[in-house]
């Protein structure tokens, strides 16, 4: 079977993480989230989260130097082969013509990148209800996507946090960042005819059949490719 290099592309808060969850557990690729790798880092005090606390505290993306290798180096695994899930990556031009470059070295290029479209009034709406699993970030809603039992993970019984940069005044520069570095990749990866839009303002099991069946015909374009 083909491979898969799959790109999850949206606003903060349109669902990326709850999608690239299942799309992990069903596809069994690998998923690389960079707002997590990065979080991680700033839990384990490395230099990577050293460098990378102050941009994120303020809404802002990390410099594209720093994350560009933590990419490149997963990219380039065994355990990649098959393919990924990138969630949160590529954020700006310099970062999708880096990781194009990545890929071409590699022999490879993005199979799709699936745009999980949803209005900045509903990513107010979402991030300001937003609880994350301190130990692993799965994610949840207080409202949408509730655990059974409140502030605890269903699926590690660790508690529930919400983010620091889901505050109010962090979430509209996040936006604000959004419209003006990442924004303009949606063109970009319209014009190598790899973008899938989803409409992301569907309930959460709705926003995942349609990505079931926007990779069911990929897989199939693939097959008459051969
Ligand atoms: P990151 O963690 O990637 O944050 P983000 O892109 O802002 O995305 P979020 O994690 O906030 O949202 P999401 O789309 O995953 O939505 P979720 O599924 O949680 O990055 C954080 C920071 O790291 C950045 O600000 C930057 O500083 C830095 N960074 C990361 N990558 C970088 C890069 N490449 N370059 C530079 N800097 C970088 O859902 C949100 C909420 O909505 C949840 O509560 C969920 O339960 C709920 N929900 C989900 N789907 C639905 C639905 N369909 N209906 C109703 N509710 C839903």
């Amino acid at each position: 079977m083909a491979e898969l290099n799959l790109v999850l592309l949206g606003p903060p808060g349109s669902g990326k993480g709850t999608q690239g969850e299942r799309l992990n557990e069903d596809l069994r690729l690998p998923y690389y989230a960079t707002g997590d790798i990065l979080r991680g880092a700033v839990r384990d005090e490395t230099e990577l989260g050293r460098e990378a606390k102050e941009y994120m505290d303020r809404g802002d993306l990390v410099p594209d130097e720093v994350i560009v290798g933590v990419i490149a180096e997963r990219i380039d695994s065994s355990e990649a082969l098959d393919g990924f899930i990138l969630d949160g990556f590529p954020r700006t031009t310099p970062q999708a013509e880096a990781l194009d470059a990545k890929l071409s070295e590699l022999g490879r290029g993005v199979t799709a990148v699936l745009l999980i479209d949803v209005s900045d009034d509903e990513v107010v709406r979402r991030l300001g209800g937003r609880r994350t699993c301190e130990a692993n970030g799965h994610v949840y809603h207080v409202e949408f996507e509730p655990p059974k039992q409140e502030g605890v993970c269903d699926i590690d019984g660790s508690p529930l946090i919400v983010r620091d940069d889901d505050k109010p005044e962090v979430i509209r520069k996040r936006l604000e960042t959004y419209h003006e570095k990442t924004k303009p990749l949606v063109d970009y990866y319209d014009s190598r005819s790899v973008l899938r839009r989803i409409a992301g303002e569907a309930a959460p099991q709705d926003v995942a059949e349609q990505i079931r069946r926007t990779l069911a015909t990929l897989r199939m374009e693939q097959d008459e490719a051969v």
